[in-house]
């Protein structure tokens, strides 16, 4: 709940200007979470975006720094070597990525301290189950935890309105948005940063911490939402 996930790009850097302001003399209550566009991680554009993000954010440091996409172009030994950098010098505190294949960590994990990768942030909920079948195993293999985006569905939240999810909710007495949430950080090895511009949302999703699905609940989930097979 004290996540505060945030990126460069989103709204051309205004994102973190108002999250900046927002923090201001509460830094240390939160866990600030800010992503570099593949097109600065060449040379030293990635030491060069992280002090943009820390000025606009009014912080000397971020708990963790994330490539946002792969991009072809991108050469990872120095992408990693430039996040490393960053570590030792007190301005992240962890590094990762996000969106990557599991092709994309198998090359990551290729190069020098790529295996210091803390994690990846991608797609997932319970209507959108596609790393389960590869990505998912992948990481717990190696002890990676995933960060789930989108984990209410994402932009329009149509996921919200499912009748399972919302007939769940009511044997609990909480939202459908409580029990996708719990659904998608249900194994421990998930973590879920759901967006919300209305507190009654936060405190709805809030639920989430504390409501454990039934082995029957997720058996019917998986029959309205079946994992992939392959
Ligand atoms: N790494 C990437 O490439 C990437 C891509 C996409 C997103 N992200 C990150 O992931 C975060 C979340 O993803 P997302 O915004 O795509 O999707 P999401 O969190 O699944 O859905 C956000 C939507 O859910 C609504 N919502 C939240 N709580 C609700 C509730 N209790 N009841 C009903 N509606 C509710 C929000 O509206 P209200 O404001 O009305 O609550 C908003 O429209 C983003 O903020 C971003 O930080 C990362």
């Amino acid at each position: 709940m004290t996540l505060i996930d945030t990126a460069e790009v989103y709204s051309n850097g205004r994102s973190e200007e108002l999250i900046g302001r927002v923090i201001a003399g509460q830094r240390d209550r939160v866990f600030l979470v800010s992503k570099v566009w593949p097109n600065h991680a060449t040379g030293n554009g990635i030491a060069r975006a992280c002090e943009a993000s820390l000025a606009r954010l009014g912080t000397d440091h971020l708990d963790l720094y994330l490539l946002h996409w792969p991009s072809p172009d991108t050469d990872l030994s120095s992408i990693v070597a430039a996040f490393e950098s960053l570590r030792s010098a007190g301005k992240i505190r962890a590094w990762g990525v996000s969106n990557f294949k599991v092709s994309d960590m198998e090359d990551l994990f290729r190069v020098s301290h790529g295996d210091r990768c803390a994690t990846n942030q991608v797609a997932y909920n319970v209507g959108s189950r596609g790393i389960e079948h590869d990505l998912l195993p992948w990481c717990e293999q190696h002890g990676m935890p995933v960060m789930a985006y989108s984990p209410l569905g994402g932009a329009g939240v149509s996921l919200l309105r499912d009748p399972t999810l919302v007939h769940i909710g009511a044997a609990h007495s909480c939202s459908a948005a409580a029990v996708a949430l719990a659904w998608t950080i249900r194994n421990g090895n998930v973590i879920a940063i759901p967006e919300s511009g209305s507190a009654a949302h936060v405190k709805e999703n809030a639920v989430a911490l504390s409501l454990t699905l039934t082995p029957q609940e997720l058996h019917t989930l998986d029959a309205a939402h079946p994992p992939p097979n392959r």
